[in-house]
């Protein structure tokens, strides 16, 4: 639906880039460059992981979901990202490889908040690891989805899928930044601007390590003043209606079929699945 509508542009900017799935998502020649960003910068350690050191990410992700290895990953994380960003930050090549494996999967695992949950000491045992249990019934981990059968744990099955990310990476910029930063540069003529900012409902838990609930609303005020811009918004109906209605965009109701949705004993999931919409600002017409 986005890339039907889009069809081509000279720059693809996603804000709030999170996995970047819309861009990577993108038909060959959809764009000329593309900018993904993110204010986690675990998420820009990914991408610069893929675009740099494919296999060393690929070797760091191939391990069977345990439990207590996910636990330790979660604990570790808070240290590590002020670490990943100070040397990120005074090199435009560094990166982590490993700990960019270790962050797509131990997401992998879980979904939306659940991968957030904190504990500060592992208090529950005897009784068992202190974290959610990560998605058994249903799962969607990175070693199910992709090369299942092959059981090499050496990151062959993920070789060439990390490969084509990096090469569809190698016309994109990472960024780290807030999006008002970011959205100074995209006024240009030729830019369309995908934003997926944390949903502003109340009635959420904490669901990102960069999370806010205001954002959204920012980003809405920023495209009823931008409405010559090209810009796509998504979020909940409570959220769209208003800015479609406000700016008399185009509103495109769709159904989720990942995350808590997947879940089909998650009775808020499933509700929350068909609140999904997306506007397409009037320069779209
Ligand atoms: C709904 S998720 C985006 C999901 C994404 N579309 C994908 O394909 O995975 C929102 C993202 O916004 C990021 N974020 C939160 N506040 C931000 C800000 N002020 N500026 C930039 N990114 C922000 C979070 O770290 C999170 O990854």
């Amino acid at each position: 639906m986005i890339w039907e509508r889009v069809e081509k542009c000279k720059t693809f900017v996603e804000p709030f880039c999170g996995s970047a799935a819309v861009t990577l998502a993108a038909p060959a020649g959809a764009f000329h460059h593309s900018i993904v960003n993110d204010l986690d910068p675990l998420v820009a350690n990914v991408w610069r992981a893929l675009k740099y050191k494919p296999d060393e990410v690929a070797r760091a992700i191939d391990m069977p979901m345990d439990h207590i290895q996910i636990h330790a990953i979660r604990h570790a994380l808070e240290d590590k990202r002020v670490e990943i960003v100070a040397k990120m930050l005074f090199d435009p090549e560094w990166c982590d490889p490993e700990w960019a494996g270790r962050v797509c999967y131990q997401l992998s695992c879980y979904i939306g908040s659940e991968a957030l949950e904190h504990y500060d000491a592992p208090r529950s045992l005897p009784e068992g690891v202190p974290h959610a249990v990560p998605s058994i019934a249903n799962p969607r981990t990175i070693s199910s989805v992709k090369g299942s059968g092959k059981r090499s744990f050496d990151g062959s099955r993920y070789r060439d899928w990390f490969l084509d990310l990096a090469t569809r990476l190698s016309q994109c910029a990472v960024t780290c930044c807030d999006w008002t930063r970011l959205i100074k540069r995209m006024e240009a003529e030729g830019s369309v601007v995908f934003f997926d900012p944390p949903y502003s409902v109340k009635e959420r838990v904490k669901t990102y390590s960069f999370d806010s609930f205001d954002v959204a609303g920012k980003v809405r005020e920023w495209c009823v003043k931008n409405q010559r811009a090209r810009w796509i918004y998504t979020g909940y109906d409570t959220e769209c209606e208003p800015l479609a209605a406000t700016t008399g965009s185009d509103l495109h109701r769709w159904k989720t079929n990942g995350g808590y949705a997947h879940q089909k004993m998650n009775g808020r999931g499933m509700a929350n699945s068909k609140r999904e919409c997306l506007v397409f600002s009037p320069a779209f017409t």
